[in-house]
């Protein structure tokens, strides 16, 4: 193993920096060139690509975003672009590539790994949306984004009384809204993993209000709903004032959290330690604090478990 790409693919995620500079030196401590590719897959049909030196990761490590840049390429799941990217490979001399990102970035790293090129994926997503794996990078630092908007609008929501519908990221994956509910106290989450009656919602707010709750805060899932339509039945059903805010991608940026770095260091080296140990076509993942490594078909075929105990957990703790 002499040299190894890496690249960041998918949406951006808290924690990516702290990957790729330990792949740069953990890898160049063992005496490996690493190449960056720009743009995830993107990069490697274009062949936009820089050598990587100890230096070009300096003072990342705390950084969100990725330095080396992410896209969702089309190109790549073409048969052309896909074949311009092995030419690519070829001609950049790699050896073995590490991935990092969510279950798009994990399917084209497969793709790869079935042309006989060497993969190791990294979890960096902040939707946590990958069943084979407790924690993903950057869901962590995203869950403490979203917990300090909650803290502001609780604020304005007890001040007027009122129902506040907060919408959060996680594609079809209620996980930042469940646990950004549990933690933050949230008098209901409506997650897509549970049909929700707006019934319901609208008499758990009003057996609140009547012991004498101030505020009414409602997680709500992107891919449970629509956050204006929602708070427009609840305020039709209910008479409370209701306003909502569509969190947006606040949640994707920022610091990253330790935790994040943590996991993002350790893996980076984790990922060249398999490649160089001539180990390659799986997913580095995380259950309790052990990182293990699995086969990337089987981590991607296997089926997220719903978190039900959280979630219920989080209706009673609201009562
Ligand atoms: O996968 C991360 C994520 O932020 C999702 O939560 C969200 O649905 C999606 O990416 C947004 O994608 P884009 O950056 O393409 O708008």
């Amino acid at each position: 193993m002499k040299k190894i790409g890496v690249l960041t693919s998918g949406g951006d995620a808290p924690g990516m920096n702290a990957a790729i500079r330990a792949v740069v030196r953990y890898g160049i401590f063992n005496n490996i060139n690493v190449v960056g590719i720009k743009n995830g897959f993107r990069g490697l049909v274009e062949g936009d690509s820089m050598e990587m030196s100890l230096s070009s990761v300096a003072d990342i490590i705390h950084r969100g975003g990725t330095v080396l840049g992410s896209a969702r390429s089309k190109d790549f799941q073409e048969k052309e672009g896909f074949e311009r990217a092995l030419k690519n490979v070829k001609y950049l001399g790699l050896d073995g590539i590490v991935t990092i990102g969510g279950d798009g970035t994990f399917k084209g790293a497969m793709e790869l790994a079935k042309a006989g090129v060497p993969t190791i994926g990294i979890p960096g997503t902040i939707d946590n949306d990958l069943a084979y794996t407790q924690y993903t990078l950057g869901f962590f630092t995203a869950l403490t984004t979203v917990l300090e908007s909650v803290e502001k609008i609780r604020d304005t929501s007890s001040s007027h009384g009122r129902t506040n519908v907060i919408q959060v990221m996680g594609r079809n994956c209620g996980d930042i809204a469940l646990y950004a509910g549990l933690a933050g106290g949230a008098e209901m989450v409506i997650i897509p993993e549970v049909d929700y009656n707006i019934d319901e919602v609208c008499d758990k707010i009003m057996q609140g209000r009547a012991r004498g709750k101030k505020h009414s805060i409602i997680i709500l899932a992107e891919g449970a709903g629509d956050a204006k339509d929602i708070s427009e039945l609840i305020e039709k059903k209910t008479g409370v004032g209701t306003r909502y805010s569509v969190l947006g991608y606040t949640q994707r940026g920022g610091t990253p959290s330790a935790f994040d770095r943590l996991m993002g260091s350790q893996m980076g080296a984790m990922a060249v330690e398999l490649l160089t140990s001539s180990v390659s076509n799986r997913v580095l993942g995380i259950k309790g604090n052990e990182i293990f490594h699995m086969d990337i078909e089987e981590a991607l075929s296997m089926e997220k478990k719903f978190d039900e105990k959280s979630y219920e957990l989080t209706k009673i703790l609201s009562i």
